[in-house]
């Protein structure tokens, strides 16, 4: 491989195409060779389709058994004179390419998801491609920015609630572990947050399409969020972002009261932490991440998000029964990550991990190269 990766703190700044399209072959054929998803949704609209969790349910639905059609919204850079795509924009083009090349429709619209115009495009194409009608909405968006209009937006600020936290954040640039102080946020910045990432939009995204007399009989709609344990907890559960996904939960109820007119159901879904373009943001979450992966790894029961998402949709969200729900009615395929055994053992590596022995103690090698895998850069990293 020619192009060699360039990364600024935690942000890659360009793109390999080939390695993308590579990278998503490969969860392709996983999807193929996994139990197949059965009466499985087969018009499908994902908010936030070209990474991540999103990306992962695209592929796990088109390709994994269900066979379903796709229209996928994301915000992604196309290439141009002087800079390359964003990887999401090459997911995109070969998510289309592959789809097709199996007889699947899959749609991609590129722009704000917050606006009328994508609202409008998005309508226009379900009608145009799915004769009016969706069986599925995913909303998969993980963003900073909300605009409010006339210029002016939200901001989600991930910070604690209460009293501040200090943890380490690895620059994935250089391979450097930084103590970080995460600062405790204001009553702004907590509902800003919520406004960002919390249940209003997808809310809205739902509404929408029941206006436009969009869905169809038994649409399901589902959105992903995280708990994590009571190590995460202070920078997580219980800060801004916390407060968020609480915030969709409550929105998933609203949700399912107005699907239920249908035969639906709407559902947070808790999903296990991942390396994504999104939670490597996340600050003083890396020593947790390192140590999770070493540890799940080892007792064979890693996941990345292909799997978590062909296991969603066959086990948890199955199309054949009822979705399998907790006390409180949400989807948890964070089980794995949570198993007590599992949690000891990590605990006991964060505790032990510092900025002498992260590479040995915790599994940097992988999350590193899961990094630089999302943006088609399949190699080894330096460390
Ligand atoms: P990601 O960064 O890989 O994907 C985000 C997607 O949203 C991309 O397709 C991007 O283009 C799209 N997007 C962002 N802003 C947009 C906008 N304004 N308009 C249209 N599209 C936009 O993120 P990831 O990690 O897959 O996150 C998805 C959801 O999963 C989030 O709600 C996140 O909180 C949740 N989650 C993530 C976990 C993790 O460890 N990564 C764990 C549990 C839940």
């Amino acid at each position: 491989m020619d192009l060699e990766p360039i990364i600024k703190g935690v942000v890659a700044k360009n793109a390999n195409p080939e390695g993308c399209r590579k990278a998503l072959k490969e969860q392709i054929a996983y999807v193929k060779k996994s139990n197949q998803i059965k009466q499985g949704p087969k018009r499908v609209l994902i908010l936030g389709a070209s990474s991540g969790f999103g990306l992962a349910a695209r592929t796990a639905l088109t390709f994994g058994g269900s066979q379903a059609d796709t229209i996928g919204v994301s915000f992604e850079r196309a290439p141009s004179k002087d800079k390359p795509g964003s990887a999401g924009w090459y997911n995109n083009e070969h998510f289309t390419d592959l789809a097709r090349s199996e007889g699947r429709i899959a749609i991609n619209i590129v722009g704000d998801a917050f606006s009328d115009e994508t609202r409008q495009q998005v309508i226009e194409a379900i009608e145009t491609y799915f004769e009016g009608e969706v069986d599925l909405i995913v909303y998969s968006l993980a963003t900073g920015l909300r605009p409010k209009g006339s210029g002016e937006y939200w901001r989600s600020a991930i910070k604690t609630i209460g009293e501040p936290v200090t943890g380490a954040t690895i620059m994935l640039e250089n391979d450097e572990w930084v103590e970080t102080t995460v600062n405790a946020a204001t009553d702004d910045e907590i509902e800003s947050t919520i406004k960002v990432m919390g249940g209003e939009d997808w809310e809205s995204w739902v509404d929408l399409l029941i206006n436009q007399e969009q869905i169809a009989q038994g649409c399901q709609s589902i959105a992903f969020s995280y708990i994590g344990s009571k190590l995460t907890h202070p920078i997580y559960h219980t800060g801004t972002l916390g407060r968020a996904k609480v915030d969709l939960h409550q929105s998933s109820h609203f949700i399912h009261r107005k699907l239920a007119n249908f035969g639906g159901g709407g559902y947070a879904v808790v999903c296990k932490a991942l390396v994504t373009k999104a939670s490597v943001f996340i600050p003083a979450f890396t020593p947790y991440m390192l140590a999770l992966y070493k540890v799940m790894k080892k007792k064979g029961t890693h996941e990345g998000c292909i799997e978590q998402m062909q296991r969603l949709f066959t086990e948890n969200l199955s199309f054949e029964s009822a979705p399998l729900v907790d006390g409180e009615r949400l989807i948890r395929i964070d089980n794995l990550e949570l198993e007590p055994s599992t949690q000891k053992l990590v605990e006991s590596l964060v505790e032990q991990m510092d900025a002498s022995n992260f590479t040995e103690l915790g599994d940097y090698t992988g999350y590193k190269q899961e990094f630089l895998k999302l943006n088609g850069f399949d190699m080894s990293p330096t460390v």
